[in-house]
């Protein structure tokens, strides 16, 4: 069978309830119909994914977006307009034509526009709304390429192929409040490139909802994971070590070395970040993978918000 770029197949897959993981711009997603609760039940169970984790519904057509939410302002336009197609999921109220199952039962739904032409024709093709987490096992290093989704979720029914991803860290997401929005996750859309549009709700959160994209451990490899910041234990072994170097000032010592960006640009880190850790990951000569961090404003702070959660299993022991 073609599993690499057959749409039709692809489309008509995803109309009869299986699972196809598909390339976005940010990462690949392991997508399903997103108005078949069957189907969707499928994608938990091959990522092992609790169910009380909702997923992200994908668009390709702002009629969709009105199908799928229960009401819609006008600053939920002026966004779309500016951020979609692209790298920003909008968590708002859901229409009933939404199953409890993709939202954990919560009365909100996430919902995206990906700016990646192959995942938005698998949507028009099927002609329905596609519900999808990152195509990895739940708490696992996301997917920027089909091999890394092969190697997590080797029984996915297909994967289009799409190449490496080209923003390579999942979309920001944010929810709307009276006084304006909040940031549930960082992503490439920084506070600042929102606040140009809608203010930024700095007012502490009062309700107690499990904010489910919280957990302290996620995006992890199998093998011990370090940030290389002032607080580590300064006794690892780099000769057994790989580091996802930024400033190439701390490489000497590493047995391996993979550079994140040539010149100082944190897009860059963030397309190759997991690249990087799927690689040393899978490398029989590296025990442990350092990262470098970087400063922790605009897209800095969706990096290392990736690269605290890699590291906390491996940190706390
Ligand atoms: O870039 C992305 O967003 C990728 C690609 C495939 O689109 N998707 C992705 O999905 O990262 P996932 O499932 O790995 O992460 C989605 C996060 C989850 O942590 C979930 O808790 C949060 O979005 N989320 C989804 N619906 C929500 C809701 N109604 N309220 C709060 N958080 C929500
Ligand atoms: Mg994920």
């Amino acid at each position: 069978m073609d599993r690499q770029n057959n749409m039709e197949l692809a489309a008509q897959l995803i109309q009869e309830g299986k699972l196809v993981a598909f390339p976005t711009e940010t990462v690949y997603g392991l997508g399903a119909n997103a108005l078949d609760p069957m189907a969707v039940a499928k994608i938990f169970a091959l990522k092992e994914r609790p169910s009380f984790d909702p997923l992200i519904i994908h668009i390709a057509d702002l009629d969709d977006l009105k199908k799928l939410t229960a009401e819609v302002d006008d600053r939920v336009y002026l966004l779309a307009k500016k951020f979609w197609p692209g790298s920003l999921t909008l968590v708002l109220p859901k229409s009933k034509l939404v199953p409890d199952i993709v939202t954990s039962g919560l009365p909100t739904v996430g919902i995206r526009m990906p700016a990646n032409e192959i995942a938005r024709e698998l949507i028009r093709t099927s002609g329905r709304p596609i519900a999808a987490p990152s195509a990895n096992k739940f708490g696992r290093i996301s997917p920027t390429t089909a091999n890394h989704v092969r190697k997590q979720l080797p029984d996915v029914d297909y994967i289009l192929d799409g190449g490496k991803t080209t923003v390579g860290i999942e979309s920001t997401i944010i929810e709307l409040t009276e006084k304006g929005f909040r940031i549930l996750r960082n992503g490439i859309i920084t506070k600042e490139d929102i606040e140009e549009v809608l203010s930024f709700d700095d007012s502490e959160k009062t309700e107690s909802i499990v904010a489910p994209g919280m957990v302290k451990s996620h995006y992890s490899p199998v093998k011990k994971m370090i940030v290389a910041d002032e607080n580590i234990p300064v006794d690892i072994d780099k000769s057994k070590a790989g580091l996802l170097s930024f400033t190439g000032k701390q490489e000497s010592g590493y047995r391996k070395v993979i550079r994140m960006s040539e010149n100082n640009d944190l897009k860059e880190y963030a397309v190759n970040m997991f690249d990087a850790m799927h690689t040393f990951e899978d490398d029989s000569e590296i025990e442990i993978i350092v990262a470098e961090p970087v400063a922790e404003t605009g897209i800095g702070k969706a990096i290392m918000d990736r690269l605290r959660k890699a590291e906390y299993n491996w940190r706390k022991g």
